[in-house]
């Protein structure tokens, strides 16, 4: 990173200069969702990268974010920050064992999360994000057996809404079953008033005594029309930049950690790993670039794309 320059302006100029499009998850810092085009849940950001028309896509969020976005844009050239920033739900998932799990129920149908690597996209009929998971699984007819993976969490949450009997892979996200249930329950005790939200990748026991359970952006939403003045927000830190900005009457407090976290509260150490200095550095350097075999992007574009439709 050169010194005495302006990253803010120089990315703002090469954004323009590059016919760049900065897209960012709402769980990144604050200081890079400003200087976001825009920023959303997952399937806000699936449908962002599926409308752009810019020649570059920089994905501030993690990998499977940017696989996704190149899945839908083979011809433009995609870019993330830290080719590094993984994520524990897609970890979860290696493709061998996949591929023996879904041998194991050759009739099912395989509704994937969004949280999944671009090989199991390709071994998926039908993709699915927090927000749109009921929609999708209760668009398979009654009489299909189906697969849910990776987050376990998600999935038990989707098998109680629907009653539909969901063959679970037993993934989860880190950050969120590291919210504590002891600490909250303490929280609760100390702000009566306060209406818990949760995100779906939460265990069960959080989303059972959640006031509303959804996507980022769906928690967003309840917190902004919702009459009360006091929340307490079981998900990761980053969704406060926005929720704060747009509630400044309200009382926004997160949901803690495990004391053996890393961390205090629940941030994502992936998400995490974007800064400004590297969102400068990949911009200038269009590198770390995303590449996703044609064949692998061919088979889980058809998943993506289905989950697309579903959503319009
Ligand atoms: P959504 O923004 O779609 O709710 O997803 C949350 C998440 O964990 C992304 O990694
Ligand atoms: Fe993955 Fe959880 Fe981080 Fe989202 S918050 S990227 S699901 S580890």
């Amino acid at each position: 990173v050169p010194k005495n320059v302006d990253l803010k302006a120089e990315i703002l100029r090469m954004k323009k200069e590059k016919n760049a499009v900065i897209l960012a998850h709402y769980y990144v810092d604050g200081e890079i969702q400003d200087l976001a085009d825009f920023v959303g849940d997952s399937l806000g950001l699936a449908q962002a990268a599926e409308q752009t028309t810019a020649d570059m896509i920089v994905f501030c969020g993690v990998h499977f974010m940017g696989e996704t976005a190149k899945i839908l844009n083979p011809n433009k050239k995609v870019v993330i920050p830290d080719f590094n920033a993984g994520c524990s739900l897609a970890d979860s998932a290696p493709k061998e064992d996949f591929a023996a799990f879904k041998a194991q129920h050759p009739e099912a149908v395989v509704v994937s999360y969004i949280n999944c690597t671009a090989d199991i996209k390709a071994m998926t009929d039908i993709i699915c994000t927090s927000s749109n998971a009921l929609k999708v699984v209760e668009s398979i007819p009654a009489d299909r057996q189906i697969i849910f993976a990776p987050d376990a969490n998600l999935g038990r949450f989707v098998a109680k809404k629907t009653g539909r009997d969901l063959i679970l892979w037993d993934g989860a996200c880190i950050v969120h079953i590291d919210i504590s249930r002891e600490k909250l329950a303490k929280l609760r005790a100390e702000h009566p008033n306060a209406l818990l939200v949760a995100h779906p990748e939460c265990k069960e026991d959080i989303l059972m005594e959640a006031d509303y359970v959804g996507s980022t952006t769906g928690l967003l939403a309840y917190v902004q029309t919702s009459p009360n003045k006091e929340f307490i927000v079981a998900t990761e830190a980053g969704i406060m930049h926005k929720m704060k900005l747009a509630n400044p009457d309200k009382l926004i407090i997160p949901a803690p950690a495990n004391e053996q976290n890393f961390c205090a509260c629940s941030e994502c150490p992936y998400m995490k790993m974007n800064t400004v200095e590297k969102l400068y550095n990949c911009m200038y350097y269009e590198m770390p670039e995303i590449h996703v075999p044609e064949e692998t992007r061919v088979k889980a574009l058809k998943a993506v794309k289905a989950m697309l439709e579903i959503s319009k």
